[in-house]
């Protein structure tokens, strides 16, 4: 890696970890209950049951843990932020560590199943993310995570960063990250998977609904409790905010239901087997 990929490796970092620590109270209370629709889904993935050594990277507020210890896994969850940690505490029979995904505080093979929800995309170097997984995962174990699908098949996303393109400005002074998309095409999960040592790769596209309770809500939720797109609407300037609010007002309109508004969105869910 040269000094300028390392500097910018290091301040996409740091700027994920300041912003998630700041939101971290709003993102549970109105994101978690967003990205928990497909914790089911994962562990179902993974084979998640009673006794099972599960790692949950990137556990945020810990509601995939919590999930997991339903099914009376053994569940240990990290996370880069200390804040995510602290709520995640609240469930106790898990044991949760503050640490990075890109180097796991973890003996390798300790673990039967390895999770990472909404996590991957956060990554300034994913493919050691996936190379650590791997390696903390015993033989015989599975590996899932799980990323957003990309505006062309996903409404929410398309309303947000649809209407920043149309009123306001992408082009802003943010530290270089890793595309929020990426994994949101089957492609790059195979091949992410299978350069690692993964096997029996599969990739499903799972739905879920954003959900809110009347259309101007949704800027003002996704600014106080997302890193990257809420920060992306909060840089915009007084007139271009207005209008991309307008914008959004306009666009959650038409998924309101009776009991407030329901905005498709979908993520893509990789697996892979450690031979
Ligand atoms: C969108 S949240 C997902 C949280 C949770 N998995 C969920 O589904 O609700 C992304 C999480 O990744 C964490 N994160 C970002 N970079 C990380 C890193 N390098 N290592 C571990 N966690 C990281 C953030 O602190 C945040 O809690």
């Amino acid at each position: 890696m040269t000094d300028d990929l390392t500097i910018a490796h290091d301040s996409f970092k740091q700027f994920e970890r300041d912003k998630f620590s700041l939101v971290a109270q709003k993102y549970d209370q109105a994101i978690a209950t967003v990205t928990s629709q497909v914790n089911e889904a994962i562990l179902d993935a993974v084979g998640a049951k009673s006794g099972l050594r599960l790692l949950d990277v990137a556990c945020g507020t810990g509601w995939l843990s919590a999930a997991a210890l339903k099914r009376e896994a053994i569940v240990t969850g990290l996370d880069y932020v200390e804040n995510m940690v602290a709520i995640a505490m609240r469930c106790p029979q898990a044991s949760f560590h503050n640490g990075d995904a890109e180097n796991l505080p973890f003996e390798s093979g300790q673990f039967e199943a390895v999770v990472c929800s909404l996590g991957i995309l956060h990554f300034p170097n994913p493919e050691r993310a996936i190379a650590e997984s791997f390696r903390v995962l015993k033989p015989g174990g599975r590996y899932a995570f799980t990323c957003w699908t990309p505006p062309t098949c996903n409404p929410f996303m398309a309303l947000i960063l649809g209407s920043v393109q149309t009123y306001g400005s992408m082009d802003l002074d943010l530290p270089p990250g890793p595309p929020l998309f990426r994994f949101g095409e089957r492609g790059e999960c195979e091949r992410a998977l299978i350069a690692e040592g993964f096997t029996e790769v599969s990739v499903t596209e799972l739905p879920m609904n954003w959900t809110f309770s009347t259309p101007d809500d949704v800027m003002a939720k996704v600014v106080v409790s997302t890193a990257r797109l809420g920060t992306i609407l909060a840089m915009q300037t007084p007139e271009q905010e207005r209008n991309i609010k307008n914008a959004i007002i306009d666009g959650a309109s038409k998924y309101a239901t009776d009991s407030g508004v329901e905005i498709p969105a979908s993520v893509m869910l990789a697996v892979g087997y450690k031979p």
